[in-house]
């Protein structure tokens, strides 16, 4: 059998929110299996992306005064930093504004709909925009609440088409029961059938209330709404439906592993599967649901909240023990409490303890009574348990990563190193020393010592990249370690008569209350920064209207400034000279209902009885001045050059009184 397997995590979904350290858990979960597959020899694609369509954030956007498609466009690249900065490798990064995914949506649409599984109905239900979901009226809390936020829902009743999923409730039935890796963990899966179990309804695909979203290729004025979008990414990534399907064709269907949060497992294994299935494509293999990453919120208030900001906690703590945390915390599909202390806790405790100080004592002993030099293991039967674990760790490492069992698979990773830092003990290199008869031993010994940190970091790389290049430097082996595969798992592959450079701790220790105001300057000064920046954009954007050469001496303002003017029409009813000044005229103007007298210096220019209803802009809310006599209310506008003047007017007809902006 080929070896090759897809990853692919839920694209983001981002209103307006920031990233938090939940965020990072499918991504970084994905990104290791990634690795992990890859050490082991297998050809792997890892997706993910963003899911940018939605009520929600068309009607943000619009809050903001700019377009959706502009929102989302500043919003994609603080995700792709942040994995960036969490050593994310993906594949392929989709977001579902792309062309490439809107073609396929409606490709998938085009197909379900010819074959009559699609079909216009009228929905009638209650609607929780916040969660973009409906409900059914005896779902709702008290109220009528989204038994999800607790917000309040609205009844929703508009033409739409249906997917019918009724049709497909027994089939997918049995599918989950033939199949069983499709649903994982267990308890997903009976929750699962359990609620197919209650009979499915048909599924509203579309709304017409809204526009941001693909449109509907059957009807205009529709669009796909937001599972059938949303979900078709995994395929439109792939090439579905194009004429190159080359990443289709190789990695979806039983090769494809699905990465959901179990707050979304219901549409991935019920929804997602339907879709598949009427429109007769392959099921994935898996859809894995995790548990969440919690808050606890009372420690967290100590930092005012900001911690659960990846960009700062991963400034503090470093990418791979946020990672490490965040897997080895996980126990099996279950949630994840997040706090401070905790990750503090693991951080000193399995990172600088364990792994760190194995490394550095070992570098240590080899310096002292090695020169430096990775002796040459003469002892056959020495250290056999600690061989014997190392050559038992890459199996049993892969058993619980097939099982999406990362705490498991890293506390098989730490029995090593643990049993590691306990042969040093039961060993003494220090009395071997002392002991001529015993250097053999000695050498054997730091030898072990050093093989069984080279086999654990190679597969602790899956799930903290960042930190081989580190142990690699230190045991002088960067050049080589490139090439290790899988292969160089087996004892024995580290070559003696290298060089070392012991160097800084791996992990250096985090002390807490430090650490916290650590952080809190960090936040303080990152949401410093952050202003600054908006405030940036909001000047850059008001700059790019002027060209570059336009710009030198024009004092620019403010939107706000712009904002303080009151601009309207008004219409010119009589207009007289003023006596004894041979430029004003003297004007009787009307905005709206309201009567005014202003004063212009426009006599050279233009005669009285031209004027007489003309409709002119001026400034409503001036300060009233008193010139050559008059009391003048407002000022007109007009555009001069040379001795030119025209008045500024209307194009086409507007009552007086319209304003100006
Ligand atoms: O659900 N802990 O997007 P999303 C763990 N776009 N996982 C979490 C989490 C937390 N605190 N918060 C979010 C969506 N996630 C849709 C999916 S699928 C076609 C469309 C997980 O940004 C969540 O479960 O709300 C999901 O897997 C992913 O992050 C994106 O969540
Ligand atoms: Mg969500």
């Amino acid at each position: 059998m080929e070896k090759k397997i897809f990853y692919v995590t839920t694209p983001i979904y981002y209103p307006s929110a920031k990233a938090h350290i939940g965020h990072a858990l499918t991504t970084t979960m994905a990104d290791t299996l990634t690795r992990h597959k890859k050490l082991a020899g297998y050809d792997t694609w890892f997706l993910t992306g963003t899911d940018e369509h939605g009520q929600k954030i068309e009607k943000i956007a619009k809050e903001r005064g700019i377009s959706p498609q502009e929102h989302v466009d500043k919003i994609v690249p603080m995700f792709q930093e942040l994995w960036h900065s969490l050593n994310i490798e993906y594949s392929d990064f989709i977001r579902t504004t792309e062309d490439r995914h809107k073609t396929a949506v409606q490709k998938i649409f085009m197909k379900i709909f010819e074959k009559g599984d699609i079909y216009k109905g009228v929905y009638r239900d209650y609607y929780c925009t916040p969660c973009e979901t409906f409900w059914k009226e005896k779902d709702l809390l008290e109220g009528n609440a989204c038994p999800d936020c607790g917000g309040c829902t609205e009844i929703v009743e508009e033409e739409c088409y249906f997917l019918r999923m009724s049709k497909y409730g027994n089939l997918l039935v049995n599918y989950i029961n033939d199949h069983p890796e499709f649903i994982q963990p267990e308890i997903r899966k009976h929750e699962m059938l359990n609620f197919i179990g209650q009979g499915l309804e048909d599924l509203c695909v579309s709304r017409s209330s809204f526009t941001w979203g693909v449109p509907v290729p059957v009807e205009a004025g529709h669009i796909v709404y937001v599972w059938l979008d949303a979900l078709t990414n995994y395929i439109s990534a792939l090439g579905y439906g194009t004429e190159n399907d080359d990443l289709y064709q190789k990695f979806w269907g039983e090769s494809t592993v699905h990465l959901v949060g179990k707050d979304i497992i219901r549409f991935h294994t019920v929804i997602w599967p339907i879709i598949l299935m009427a429109a007769d494509l392959p099921l994935p293999k898996t859809v894995f649901g995790h548990g969440w990453v919690l808050l606890n919120s009372g420690k967290m208030s100590k930092s005012k909240g900001n911690v659960v900001d990846p960009k700062a906690l991963i400034e503090i703590y470093g990418s791979d023990a946020i990672r490490y945390f965040l897997l080895r915390e996980m126990t099996y599909g279950q949630d994840v409490n997040f706090s401070q202390d905790a990750l503090t806790l693991r951080s000193n405790t399995d990172l600088s303890n364990d792994y760190g100080n194995l490394l550095s004592r070992t570098t240590a002993m080899i310096n002292k009574y090695c020169e430096g030099i990775i002796p040459f293991p003469k002892v056959v039967d020495e250290g056999m348990e600690l061989k014997a674990m190392c050559d038992q760790l890459p199996e049993n490492v892969n058993k619980y990563m097939d099982k999406f069992d990362f705490a498991n698979a890293l506390a098989e990773i730490w029995k090593v190193i643990n049993k590691g830092n306990k042969y040093i003990e039961d060993s003494s290199p220090w009395a071997l020393a002392k002991d001529v008869i015993q250097k053999d031993r000695l050498s054997t010994v730091l030898y072990n010592l050093a093989e069984s940190i080279r086999i654990c970091t190679i597969l602790i790389g899956s799930f903290m990249p960042e930190t081989p290049g580190k142990v690699w430097k230190q045991l002088g082996v960067n050049n080589l370690a490139k090439s290790w595969k899988w292969e160089e798992l087996a004892w024995g592959k580290l070559p003696s008569g290298i060089k070392i450079n012991r160097g800084e701790p791996l992990f250096p220790r985090i002390e807490l209350a430090e650490d916290t105001e650590r952080i809190e300057k960090k936040a303080e000064k990152q949401a410093k920064k952050e202003q600054k920046h908006a405030e940036k954009i909001e000047k850059t954007a008001s700059l790019e209207i002027f060209s570059e050469e336009n710009l030198t001496g024009i004092n620019l303002i403010s939107i706000d400034e712009v904002a303080k003017l009151e601009l309207r029409i008004a219409e010119i009813i009589t207009a007289e000279k003023v006596e004894k000044a041979d430029k004003l005229l003297k004007l009787q103007i009307k905005i709206g209902t309201e009567d005014r007298v202003l004063v212009a210096g426009i006599a050279l220019q233009y005669l009285p009885e031209e004027l007489i209803g003309k409709k002119i802009v001026i400034v409503y809310n001036l300060k009233p001045a008193l010139l050559r006599g008059i009391m003048s209310y407002g000022m007109l506008l007009a555009a001069s050059i040379d001795e030119k003047m025209s008045l500024i007017t209307v194009d086409r007809d507007i009552p007086s009184g319209a304003k100006v902006k």
